[in-house]
């Protein structure tokens, strides 16, 4: 069958013919409908993150997959269910105390594997299996989108950290500061704007596709060229959430200083080292005598899955229009992996609902 694949020393994918699977006890085989491209499968495929299955040369792309299942196997599922994959499997060491409480999540690095990204292969074929407890039922009218929970997903567990770390108290955020206007950043954008005033922070010239989404979801766009992050509470407005998804690795520190007093800043960017001087006393400062908080967070499990799909559900039509701007058949694939200004989300279609 067909499946996208970075080989060890390529600098672009390849379709590669590999055996199709076989489901073993307890796993569905799944028909692949859609799989998206985002940020993190650009740093797979330039080494900078991920890597291989240990003892092979190459990494079945694909983390954000939606598909159809083909064969139960024996399994809770049907025939002809809709279902999206959660990313994370036990480690070849086998599963941990993560995976035995269900919270694989929040497992570290060296506890787990990441289909499509670190250590297990990923999504993009025609078919692929999976533990049924790792497959999340969706409506059949989602299908068409379905490859957008999983990054929907990374934003619900990410607020509800962040909204966790503000239980003990009255917090009722009112602004919101969104870095980053690329996909991730994008959806968040779309996820927070009823509840709140969004900023969301790029560093693109007008016109350009992802400001007219963000102005059309009622949000304001801020360049970082002319407003850097620490001025855009004197610029705007302090903001009492912040969303980095820019994985610029100043931002981290510099969200402290955008933060309103009790205020949170979620980081999700995954840079690469890069040493540069902060004003580590002052930051320290600003957080214990303001009550700010800085959480990271990584991945999802099941429940941010369902939330996603709700949110999914709910999202304007039209944004999803614009917010998906490539669909590329398996025979023009590199489609999906282009970059440029006029390119949002892009995903690889193997099959239709
Ligand atoms: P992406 O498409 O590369 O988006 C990053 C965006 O940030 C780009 O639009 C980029 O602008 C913008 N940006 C970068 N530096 C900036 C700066 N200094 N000022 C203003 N804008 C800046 O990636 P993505 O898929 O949205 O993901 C965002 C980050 O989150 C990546 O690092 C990714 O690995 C990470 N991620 C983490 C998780 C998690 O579980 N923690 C999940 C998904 C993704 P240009 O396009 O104009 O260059
Ligand atoms: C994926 C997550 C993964 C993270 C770190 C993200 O792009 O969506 O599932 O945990 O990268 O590898
Ligand atoms: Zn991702």
């Amino acid at each position: 069958m067909d499946a996208i694949a970075i080989e060890a020393g390529a600098d672009r994918p390849r379709l590669l013919d590999v055996p199709r699977p076989d489901p073993a006890p307890g796993e569905a085989l799944v028909r692949t409908l859609r799989v998206g491209v985002d940020g993190t499968d650009h740093e797979v495929i330039a080494g900078h993150h991920g890597g291989m299955p240990a003892g092979e040369d190459y990494l079945v792309l694909g983390h954000e997959a939606v598909g159809v299942v083909e064969d139960p196997n024996g399994t809770d599922l049907d025939r002809g269910d809709v279902v999206v994959p959660t990313v994370r499997r036990p480690p070849p060491s086998g599963p941990n105390e993560y995976f035995e409480r269900g919270e694989a999540d929040m497992a570290p690095p060296e506890a787990t594997v990441e289909r499509g990204i670190d250590g297990a292969h990923g999504f993009m074929s025609e078919y692929f299996t999976s533990p049924a407890d790792c497959l999340v039922p969706l409506p059949d009218e989602l299908a068409s989108w379905g490859f957008l929970v999983e990054p929907i997903s990374i934003s619900e567990k990410a607020l509800e950290l962040a909204r966790a770390s503000r239980s003990s108290f009255t917090w009722d955020p009112e602004t919101a500061l969104v870095l980053g206007n690329g996909s991730l950043g994008l959806v968040t954008v779309a996820m927070l704007v009823d509840e709140m005033d969004v900023y969301c922070l790029g560093r693109r010239d007008r016109p350009d596709p992802t400001i007219d989404i963000v102005e059309s979801l009622g949000g304001t766009y801020v360049d970082s060229r002319e407003t850097p992050v620490p001025e855009i509470p004197s610029v705007h407005e302090p903001a009492d959430l912040v969303y980095e998804a820019t994985g610029y690795a100043k931002h981290a520190f510099e969200s402290i200083e955008a933060l309103a007093p009790n205020g949170v800043a979620a980081l999700l960017g995954v840079p690469d080292p890069w040493e540069f001087e902060v004003d580590g006393g002052r930051l320290h400062e600003e957080l214990v005598m303001n009550n700010k908080a800085v959480v990271g967070s990584v991945n999802s499990g099941p429940r941010h899955f369902r939330a996603a799909i709700e949110t999914l559900a709910a999202l304007p039509s039209w944004f999803l229009d614009d917010f998906v701007t490539t669909v590329a058949p398996v025979d023009d694939f590199a489609a999906a992996f282009e970059r440029g200004d006029a390119t949002i989300k892009t995903a690889v279609a193997f099959d239709s609902p």
